[in-house]
């Protein structure tokens, strides 16, 4: 079988998720691509750092230069995060012809558009699912599955880190530091948490859900933001006691042709099932004027669930190039492809 070969910007949280599960199926995969998929080259931070991975047969680098000038490699994932070195990297990656994945909200509210016209331009796919509610698939579900529909809201908790201090502040009394302290040990929190509990981070990603519900772009300057830190336990208490919970919650809404968004903490009545959201689980709340309210539900952060998501970014990538080089589809439900499916 061809192989595609790739390159992982950063090996942290994501990207050694983005190994694991790569090496765990590879054979689901190729059955579904057609393709072996190899990581050639990591581009790393600290070379000398120790990591808790299986990197035999793959070259680890802090030069970016190493991925760019590479002709071999044709994908490139992105999980290193910032947003001004990781914009540089991603434009001389597509100029070089690579496609590109990446996790990074930060960036994509920021310059997704020209980076996306900068795609196209070098005829490379951007694709970012895992930019926004990390492990549920809300990007391609809204362009697929809303496509036949006039969207009129979208709502939820986006945020992994705030949602999980809060319940930890409800459930175990924990104080808001400590609660902060046990999501960036457990790999939820950005590498400076302040975007996390400042409701930047929520905003980046309605952002992002605002361009692929209404199509509209709109900036930070035009979202109301408010963060978790003003929130201390006798608050969460008192809610409790009124029979509601507090959770970070960004709204987008269509209002007479214009667009408000905002992201802040809300009361929500304790029987609502945005109040059941607990830890670092994300839920968004799409309504179309024809199918009504839905809402999807899963891990809005963590290694796995994350990579999981690149994984599916990466899988449509390679389709894509079967489907340019080849010019047809590999057909996914072939028996071959069933067979190795089960021996996965
Ligand atoms: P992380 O654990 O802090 O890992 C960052 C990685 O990037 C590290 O391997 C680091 O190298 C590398 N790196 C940093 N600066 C670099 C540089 N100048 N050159 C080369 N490599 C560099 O971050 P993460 O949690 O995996 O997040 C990565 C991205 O995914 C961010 O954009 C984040 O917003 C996004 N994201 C994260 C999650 C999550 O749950 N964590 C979910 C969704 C999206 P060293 O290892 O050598 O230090
Ligand atoms: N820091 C982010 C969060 C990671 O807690 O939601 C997922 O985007």
């Amino acid at each position: 079988m061809q192989a595609i070969n790739i390159g992982i910007l950063g090996l942290g949280t994501v990207g050694s998720g983005v190994l694991r599960l790569l090496r765990d199926h590879q054979k689901k995969i190729s059955s579904i691509t057609g393709r072996q998929l190899v990581v050639k080259k990591v581009v790393v931070h600290d070379i000398e750092k120790k990591r808790n991975l299986d990197l035999s047969g793959i070259t680890v680098t802090d030069d970016v230069n190493e991925l760019i000038n590479d002709q071999d490699i044709q994908i490139v994932v992105e999980v290193m995060g910032t947003v001004k070195l990781a914009k540089d990297y991603i434009e001389r990656l597509l100029r070089a012809g690579k496609h590109i994945i990446t996790a990074n909200k930060d960036l994509i509210a920021t310059h997704g558009s020209e980076l996306a016209e900068l795609a196209g331009e070098n005829h490379c796919d951007l694709f970012y699912e895992a930019s926004v509610a990390g492990g549920i698939p809300i990007l391609r579900t809204i362009v697929s599955s809303f496509a036949a529909d006039r969207i009129i809201e979208v709502k939820g908790i986006v945020n992994g880190t705030t949602n999980y201090i809060l319940t930890q502040m409800n459930q175990n009394n924990l104080p808001f530091e400590a609660a902060l302290k046990s999501a960036q040990q457990l790999g939820f929190a950005e590498a400076d948490p302040t975007n996390d509990v400042e409701g930047i981070d929520a905003a980046y990603k309605m952002i992002i859900l605002t361009q692929f519900a209404f199509g509209m772009n709109v900036t930070l300057d035009d979202i109301k933001i408010t963060g978790i830190r003003g929130i201390d336990l006798k608050d969460i208490k008192q809610a409790a006691e009124l029979g509601y919970k507090i959770k970070l919650v960004g709204i987008a809404k269509l209002i007479d042709k214009r667009i408000s968004v905002s992201v802040g903490p809300v009361l929500i009545p304790a029987d609502q099932p945005l109040a059941a959201v607990q830890n670092e689980n994300n839920a968004v709340l799409v309504t179309g004027a024809a199918v009504g309210e839905t809402m999807f539900y899963g891990p809005g952060a963590g290694e796995l669930p994350t990579a999981n998501s690149v994984l599916s970014d990466i899988i449509a990538v390679t389709k894509d190039i079967v489907m340019k080089t080849t010019g047809s589809r590999f057909n996914e439900f072939s028996q071959e492809g069933q067979s190795a499916r089960e021996q996965d």
